[in-house]
């Protein structure tokens, strides 16, 4: 496939925020988008009731979604959580799943959850300056463990896709939930 020319372009980049100006998409996820993914439903309900959190958004700047394309996005996920298990993002695998991705945390903390279908599990803690790899083949999720909103950068191939289906029907195999003093990884 030949990738048609395109202008460059150069975009803003608050750190600490995750602004990205100027972006053309914007996606904004609540708990309630978030059904199914924690595992107190009851907590998640009684959120949702109480004016429905917004969990994570995700600025990006759309470039056509084909081989030779890398999308560049920014997600800035909240702090707080669902009963005792932290604010997370739904987890995909790419719709072409040979495909990887590039990772960049801005500024809060939090941990970056990977596996794969053949039962592969891994776990890297992120802050400002993780740069994490994620191959061809894992999910990922990303879990704000601060106070702080946890607010990382992304590329990824622009033929990559999200496949969040795979994610809803078999979940995650990893939870990261509040401890007495430090977040637990099971
Ligand atoms: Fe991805």
């Amino acid at each position: 496939m030949t990738v048609k020319p395109m202008v460059p372009f150069a975009l803003v980049l608050e750190f600490r925020s995750g602004k990205l100006e100027p972006h053309t998409s914007r996606i904004v996820r609540r708990v309630s988008d978030l059904r199914g993914a924690f595992a107190d439903s009851a907590a998640l309900e009684a959120l949702v009731k109480d004016g429905d959190p917004v969990v994570y958004e995700v600025l990006q700047y759309d470039v056509p979604e084909e081989t030779g394309q890398l999308i560049c996005c920014t997600t800035v996920l909240h702090s707080g959580s669902v009963g005792d298990e932290y604010f997370m993002t739904k987890g995909h695998y790419h719709a072409v799943r040979d495909t990887a991705e590039v990772y960049l945390g801005l500024s809060g903390q939090g941990y970056l959850l990977l596996m794969t279908e053949e039962g592969g599990i891994s776990a890297m803690p992120m802050s400002a300056g993780t740069v994490a790899y994620v191959p061809p083949r894992w999910a990922h999720r990303t879990v704000n463990t601060g106070e702080e909103p946890f607010v990382f950068f992304a590329v990824y191939p622009g033929q990559a896709g999200h496949d969040y289906g795979a994610i809803q029907e078999s979940g995650f195999n990893q939870r990261v939930r509040r401890g007495t003093d430090a977040p637990v990884l099971r």
